[in-house]
């Protein structure tokens, strides 16, 4: 007869070079399967003598049993091992950070205001800020276009409705960032009345502005940056210093021209718009509107108080959208007032 010690510890030694359930019962089969070597064992003692019989049967059922019971504990080892890898595998790690979790960023318009703002103040410009919900008098009368002046129209303004749903009588959606100039100039000169001289008024004013327009160049809503420098001594000459410094600073190279083309604007007298060319780039050579501006108008000086003989200023309008779509190559203005995360993002 076989050695059913070394039948069982070969049996161990098999049951625990595997991993896997499947494998694990095929191995069994060499044992205890219809031919394993323990049931051919068994069979075998029908051939025995009588006597022998009961000693055998005894031995070989109990190398059976100690073969099973290694089968049942490697088959719950193995169960155990796949269960604590797959509870690996699957742990949260609660302390990770979310994967959802968006950042956020500036949006392009507001870099370029920030950058606009920067620059500015370097040369000694604060920035003053007004209401977007506008009286007549600051947006059009004081800077020089009373009712019924043609140059109204060039403005398309939304109005507002008051209480009774008739259109409110002074109060409009303001059509450009110029009222906060005389709003400024007024609260200045309040300031120092009864001084013998005023300080000069060096500001810039960004905000939202409203139109009733709307295409890919064009929004109903959209920026501007006012600027106003008024003193003693202020001339175009200035002005042009300071946009041209400015424009390199802002599009990072000397390699552009500007140019100042004669126009027309009911608060500045003389008025020009100033146009922008790069030198190479994507744009090389085309002139490209970007401002309006002029020497303020005597009428405006005068109706915030201001004696027109003895302080003279210039003033400028800036489109920052405009600025901004030159810097960054954007096509078409609506993509900044969507919301449309996949352009957003570009900027971030
Ligand atoms: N307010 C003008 C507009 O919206 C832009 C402008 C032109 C502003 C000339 C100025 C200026 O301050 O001097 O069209």
């Amino acid at each position: 007869m076989q050695d059913l010690d070394l039948i069982v510890r070969e049996a161990e030694a098999a049951f625990a070079a595997i991993n896997d359930p499947d494998a694990l019962e095929q191995v069994k089969a060499r044992y205890l399967g219809k031919s394993g070597q323990i049931t051919e064992l068994l069979k075998g003692l029908g051939k025995l003598p009588p006597e022998e019989k009961k000693t055998a049967g005894a031995a070989i059922n109990q190398a059976k049993v100690a073969v099973e019971a290694a089968l049942n504990t490697r088959r719950e080892d193995i169960r155990r091992a796949a269960l604590e890898a797959r509870l690996a595998e699957e742990a949260l790690d609660v302390t990770l950070p979310g994967r959802g979790e968006g950042r956020g960023g500036l949006h392009p318009v507001t870099r370029t205001l920030e950058r606009i703002e920067t620059l500015f103040r370097s040369i000694g410009f604060s920035v003053a800020d007004g209401p977007e919900i506008e009286e007549d008098f600051f947006n059009f009368t004081a800077l020089n276009t009373p009712e019924e002046h043609p140059a109204r129209s060039m403005h398309d303004t939304f109005y507002l409705l008051d209480e009774q749903g008739k259109v409110a009588e002074n109060v409009l959606l303001r059509t450009h960032t110029s009222p906060i100039q005389a709003r400024y100039m007024q609260a200045h000169v309040a300031k120092y009345a009864g001084q013998a001289s005023m300080p000069e008024i060096r500001i810039i004013a960004p905000g939202r502005v409203y139109r009733v327009d709307s295409d890919a160049t064009h929004s109903p809503m959209f920026h501007q940056v006012e600027g106003l420098w008024v003193g003693e001594d202020v001339s175009f000459a200035d002005l042009k210093g300071v946009i041209a410094d400015f424009l390199k600073s802002f599009f990072e190279t000397d390699d552009l021209q500007v140019r100042f083309r004669p126009s027309f604007f009911p608060f500045t007298e003389p008025s020009a718009e100033i146009d922008v060319a790069f030198m190479s780039g994507a744009l090389k050579g085309r002139w490209l509107e970007i401002a309006g501006c002029g020497m303020v108008h005597p009428n405006v000086l005068a109706h915030a108080g201001i004696d027109a003989e003895r302080y003279t200023g210039f003033a400028f309008g800036f489109g920052p959208d405009r600025l901004t779509m030159l810097r960054y190559g954007v096509n078409d203005l609506r993509l900044f007032f969507e919301g449309d995360l996949r352009f957003l993002r570009q900027f971030v």
